[in-house]
């Protein structure tokens, strides 16, 4: 019935647009509900393989059929275009060392570096003989070096009604960046880096500013800038190997330089872009002026594929760096140990109200705070903002470390306390961004919600865990130039919260870690933090009003720009603007629109 209604409205589109748009969907019933679907290997709608042969050659013999990292260690491969002998003992063994690492798992061209997203079913292995199949990855991928070879992905997905998935870096914690059966489009090539004297517009920007490919990553962006005569900085993520134009960027964006300069986003001047019709388009201020707002902040992989980005530059700045750690070395005693944290944290409103950013983890009986960030700041000036803190940790006796020091650049700072961070982990991802006005009126109860996090219930002792990212958008902005929640403008602490899933956990298991993650850890978050709000890209897309969570009294104008640009929903990503008819059914397969 749904069927020839929904064909019917295809092909009027295609006649009003000119642009051949996508088949129905495909007709399905699952636990009671009807959906119509994109189309999956099986299906009648799935491309033959002359159209895929068709597809290799527009892309010059870039598209290539997903292998699982961890392949080479089992003796097969049973994919779903059939088992392949797949062991190689080098490989392995080289893929076992490598596992763990961000930059190996970046190069594979359909890897994810947190796992629980690909369903984990082909991990490396001392046991050939254990199965390896292909989980939640995309089944082919372009590893595009062109953008023509983005727009043939871009089109062939729309035209066949394939599920179509962007991947950078695969640092996304939500599994954005994998899908079922999908077609995924690997934009890791693009890695022009241009710096640019004098930007000339539009806009009312006229001073330096770079323009990156879709693929540059944080740290090698930030080297050539510091190569640049006289140095410069970009706002980039803390991590040195996650994207900047993919997900950072579209998702809004925090890192060392946000007290000083807002949130990533709030720095992009002009972007070119793949839209979901398939046309190649510019969006700034002038053009397209209402896709540049969407695409600062309002949700990767939905209003179009940034090919590349142009973004204000800095001049580069002596900077300051504080460690302060209180773990199991200092103190025995959990009560001593979470004083400790009781006190740091609400001492984190003067931290941010002086205009510095700290990084830090928090596990039960680690408290690792590297680093605390003085951009621009002498060391007098960092210690005056400390002192309150370090005073307090005094009068009560809380045992610490601390080590500071005085950097010329804030590279030079980046690089020595910024630490690599890990790959090839299961985990689910939270989060909650803790209002100045928050930890002003309830540290106590914060503080309450991170032990929540750490032991969520009586039979999960020290399980969870907590990223902390002190900084305040609004200290020197506080008018957001983006499609961020405004929220931000007002922040002290956006703490991520994880919960590690076991490898091989059943359904079942799976179902429970979600609720617990969703229902326990976050539900108390979110109550702690009345004033605060949710990031799109480390948050729980599952969380009750995400939509105002994400992007507050910024949504209703991002639904209506998703409507526009991409109305029969070419991309998805979970939780983003537009996407609350859809739905991933059959146990983490199959993407659905509810008809
Ligand atoms: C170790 C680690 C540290 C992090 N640190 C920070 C931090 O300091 N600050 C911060 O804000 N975030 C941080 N993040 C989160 C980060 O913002 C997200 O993981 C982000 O989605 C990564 O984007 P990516 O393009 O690198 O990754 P991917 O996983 O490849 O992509 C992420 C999402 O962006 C989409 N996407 C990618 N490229 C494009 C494109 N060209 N056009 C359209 N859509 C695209 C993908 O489809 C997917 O939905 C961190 C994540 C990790 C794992
Ligand atoms: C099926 O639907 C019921 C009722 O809406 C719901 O409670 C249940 O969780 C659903 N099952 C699955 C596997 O989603
Ligand atoms: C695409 O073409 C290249 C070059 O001819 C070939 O090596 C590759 O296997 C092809 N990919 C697929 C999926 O057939
Ligand atoms: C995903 O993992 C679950 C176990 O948690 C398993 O039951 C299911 O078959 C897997 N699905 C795929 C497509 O790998
Ligand atoms: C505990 O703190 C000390 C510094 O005093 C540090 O050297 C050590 O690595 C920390 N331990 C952990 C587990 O982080």
């Amino acid at each position: 019935m749904g069927w020839n209604w929904l064909s019917i409205g295809a092909s009027l589109l295609t006649l009003v647009s000119g642009v051949k748009s996508s088949p129905p969907l495909v007709e399905r019933t699952w636990n009671g509900t009807e959906y119509g679907c994109k189309c999956y290997l099986g299906d009648e709608c799935w491309p033959s393989d002359s159209s895929w042969a068709g597809l290799n050659s527009t892309v010059d013999g870039n598209l290539v059929v997903t292998i699982p990292p961890g392949a080479s260690c089992h003796s097969t491969f049973e994919g779903p275009l059939g088992t392949l002998s797949t062991y190689d003992a080098a490989a392995c063994a080289d893929t076992t060392a490598m596992f763990a690492d961000e930059s190996w798992t970046v190069e594979r061209p359909a890897a994810a570096l947190w796992t629980y997203f690909t369903n984990d079913t082909c991990r490396p292995t001392g046991n050939p003989s254990e199965s390896c199949t292909l989980g939640y990855y995309g089944l082919y991928v372009i590893v595009a070096k062109t953008k023509d070879h983005i727009k043939a992905g871009v089109d062939f997905a729309r035209e066949n009604n394939l599920r179509l998935i962007i991947r950078n870096t695969g640092h996304d914690f939500i599994g954005r960046s994998t899908g079922w059966g999908a077609l995924v489009i690997n934009t890791h090539s693009f890695q022009d880096i241009e710096f640019i004297a004098e930007f000339s517009g539009p806009g009312d920007y006229h001073s330096q500013a770079v323009t990156i490919g879709a693929g540059v990553q944080g740290r090698a962006l930030l080297r050539q800038a510091h190569e640049q005569d006289p140095p410069i900085i970009v706002l980039t993520g803390e991590c040195p190997t996650v994207g900047v134009a993919g997900g950072l960027i579209q998702g809004g964006g925090h890192g060392p330089l946000t007290p000083t300069y807002g949130m990533v986003a709030d720095t992009a001047l002009s972007f070119d872009v793949v839209t979901a019709a398939g046309e190649f388009l510019t969006a700034n201020a002038d053009e397209n002026p209402d896709l540049f707002w969407a695409l600062k902040g309002g949700g990767p992989s939905a209003f179009a594929v940034v090919l590349s980005v142009t973004m204000k530059t800095f001049p580069e700045q002596a900077s300051h760096g504080v460690v302060i750690e209180i773990n199991s070395t200092h103190t025995s005693d959990p009560e001593v140990f979470w004083e400790g944290v009781r006190v740091f944290h609400k001492h984190a409103n003067s931290i941010v109200d002086a205009g510095l950013y700290a990084y830090f983890e928090l596990s039960e009986m680690r408290l690792h705070v590297k680093p605390i960030v003085g951009f621009m700041k002498e060391p007098t000036e960092v210690a005056s903002a400390l002192q309150p803190l370090f005073d307090e940790f005094k009068s009560k006796g809380i045992p610490h470390s601390t080590y500071e020091n005085q950097y010329p650049s804030l590279f030079d700072l980046y690089s020595d306390l910024f630490e690599d961070e890990g790959a090839g982990t299961s985990a689910l991802t939270g989060g909650w961004m803790f209002s100045h006005q928050d930890v002003e009126e309830n540290n106590d109860g914060i503080i309450e919600a991170f032990r929540t996090v750490m032991s969520p219930r009586d039979d999960m002792q020290s399980q969870g865990f907590i990223i902390g990212h002190l900084w305040d958008a609004g200290h020197s902005m506080p008018v957001s130039n983006s499609a961020t929640n405004p929220r931000f403008r007002s922040s002290t602490n956006f703490a991520i919260v994880a919960l590690p899933v076991p490898i091989g956990a059943t359904l079942a298991q799976k179902e429970d870690l979600q609720n617990v993650l969703t229902n326990i850890q976050d539900a108390a978050m979110r109550k702690a933090g009345p004033n605060g709000c949710a990031y799109v890209n480390e948050g729980d897309p599952y969380q009750p009003d995400w939509q105002y969570n994400f992007w507050g009294s910024e949504y209703p104008k991002l639904l209506e720009l998703r409507k526009k640009w991409d109305p029969n929903g070419v991309f998805y990503a979970v939780s983003t603007p537009g996407t609350e008819d859809w739905e991933v059914i059959e146990y983490g397969t199959r993407l659905c629109r509810k008809t």
